[in-house]
């Protein structure tokens, strides 16, 4: 078990050493002779170079990270992840996203996974050239993807990134929720001739996506769209096509997933059509491409420069050995506006469990809480906290050195606002400092105007927002992801968690409707809640 590995408790030694240690001193001039700490800290792969320099390690936390990660396992786990083993054991399955952006043609299922990719380019074309219609021979202009979690937040991420590169043809939208609001917000605007629904679920089972796509359908129909001619407006993708078949879509218009792709890490399979379609297929091999430079970089750099294993390790060492709760995304970018909340599902989702791989229940913390907004509206919301509070928050910061978008003057304030954070959060603000500030008048507001500093940080500079560049970005997070697992020894690809929030929700869904003597039996708050809702959707008494 981790917390039995000799670097585990080399590492709380290790951590009583350093703690008071201030990263300002460290960086002072006089302590940070050439290599400078920046340079000794910062490390390149995939096209992305991280900076780790701001963080409370010194080499000796980075030798003792990396002997953890070795003690741990987390290289045969990689290899085994690769190799198509099951490294899921609790469903009996495999993780085989990395064979979905593989050029190797000797990687798992590499012709099927081609095969299915040509289908999805021959359909994106077709929509893209106005050659596919819809029932009145008009092109479609709109693209609605509906699906929830992985079905969802990885295309929605992907798609609003690079919105630089996509068509001006065809507009996409991303629907999720239960709630009608969403899809009723979407279909407002939309004209049903010209407008296509992909419907996007693994199981073809989600009570969401089942509802919202009956919704669509029916909106079709109402907009005008003959039962018959539903086919035009319709493609599913799912790892379950009997079902899809069953709802009604036409099984040339079903594009499959495997069951060796799990949900959250799906974006690079036919769950990516929405993607395709909005930035083409040359743009979509490019993201692979991006994300296959990552994987290699995962399996070929040693650990010691290894992207994914530091930034795992670096979480691993503020999670369980700072005790910190919770780590923070902060991209600069309004383009990577969806990466936080995708990476919430990828990292809480994989790693929020107790249960270790042989079934018994942990005695250290797993997943921290992920949690993001870009900058700089962050600085103006919670930022506050992360400066001044009590918690120390580790945070990610994400930069673009160039921009996406035409308007001269914005983006060296954006730049200049991320570096002057992770200063800031470095150097914090001294008492004596504080003083000077206040001035003489003004002493009593010195405790509010000191920071304690020495808060930690890592920076990820990306050159642009590349398709490439991107893909590398979200493999890097998959990796880290898998890397915790690792050490924690826990599944990250299973995802139990959810399944009684379902089941109950279908039984309180059940007792919504039911006439009132066939109300089953909850606790008095379930039941109070219930009533409540029951006579404010009217239902029979
Ligand atoms: O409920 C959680 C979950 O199973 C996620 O893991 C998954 O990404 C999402 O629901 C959607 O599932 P599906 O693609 O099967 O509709």
């Amino acid at each position: 078990m981790p917390n039995s590995l000799p670097a585990w408790s080399s590492l709380q030694t290790h951590y009583e050493q350093i703690r008071n240690q201030r990263l300002r001193d460290w960086f002072a001039p006089e302590n940070d002779p050439a290599p400078t700490r920046a340079e000794r800290f910062t490390f390149a792969g995939g096209g992305l170079a991280i900076d780790f320099s701001k963080n409370r390690i010194t080499a000796e936390t980075l030798k003792l990270l990396v002997q953890l990660a070795r003690e741990a396992g987390v290289e045969k786990r990689r290899d085994a992840m690769f190799a198509g083993e099951i490294v899921n054991p609790t469903e009996g399955r495999a993780a085989l996203h990395t064979a979905l952006r593989a050029t190797d043609p000797q990687a798992p299922f590499h012709a099927e996974i081609k095969a299915e990719r040509a289908k999805m380019a021959a359909f994106a074309d077709q929509l893209r050239s106005g050659a596919w219609t819809g029932y009145t021979g008009k092109r479609i202009r709109h693209v609605v993807n509906i699906g929830i979690g992985g079905s969802d937040l990885g295309p929605k991420m992907v798609a609003h990134a690079l919105q630089h590169l996509s068509t001006p043809d065809i507009s996409t939208h991303f629907v999720s929720n239960v709630d009608g609001a969403d899809l009723y917000r979407v279909l407002q605007h939309l004209d049903p001739e010209e407008t296509l629904a992909i419907i996007v679920s693994k199981t073809f089972t989600t009570l969401e996506t089942m509802t919202n796509a009956r919704s669509m359908r029916d909106w079709l129909v109402q907009g005008g769209c003959p039962e018959g001619e539903l086919a035009k407006h319709f493609v599913g993708v799912s790892a379950n096509p009997t079902e899809v078949v069953k709802f009604g879509i036409a099984k040339e218009n079903v594009f499959e997933m495997w069951d060796w792709v799990g949900g959250r890490y799906s974006l690079w399979s036919s769950v990516g059509l929405s993607i395709m379609i909005a930035i083409g297929p040359q743009q979509f091999d490019e993201l692979l491409l991006g994300a296959n430079d990552m994987d290699r970089h995962f399996r070929e750099a040693p650990l010691e420069h290894n992207l994914p294993v530091l930034l795992g390790m670096i979480g691993i060492w503020y999670r369980n050995v700072f005790g910190s709760q919770s780590y923070l995304v902060a991209p600069y970018s309004e383009a990577l506006h969806f990466l936080p909340s995708y990476l919430q599902q990828l990292e809480m989702e994989s790693n929020g469990k107790s249960a270790r791989l042989d079934g018994v229940t942990v005695d250290y913390p797993t997943a921290a809480v992920t949690w993001g907004e870009p900058g700089t509206n962050g600085q103006h919301a919670f930022f506050q906290m992360l400066h001044q509070g009590p918690t120390i928050v580790p945070i990610d910061f994400i930069a673009l050195l160039t921009s996406e978008h035409p308007l001269p003057g914005h983006h060296s304030k954006l730049l200049a606002n991320c570096f002057a954070q992770s200063e800031a959060l470095m150097l914090g603000r001294t008492v004596e400092e504080a003083t000077k500030v206040a001035g003489p008048d003004k002493p009593e507001l010195v405790p509010h105007l000191v920071f304690p500093g020495n808060r930690p940080t890592t920076t990820i500079l990306v050159e642009a927002l590349t398709a490439r560049s991107l893909g590398a970005l979200i493999a890097l997070y998959e990796h880290k992801v898998l890397v915790q697992a690792s050490v924690w020894n826990i599944n990250p690809f299973d995802q139990w968690g959810v399944e009684l929030g379902k089941i109950l929700g279908k039984v309180v869904d059940a007792d919504l409707v039911a006439p009132a003597a066939e109300v089953g039996k909850h606790d008095s708050s379930t039941s109070a809640l219930i009533a409540r809702a029951r006579v404010a959707l009217k239902s029979p008494k």
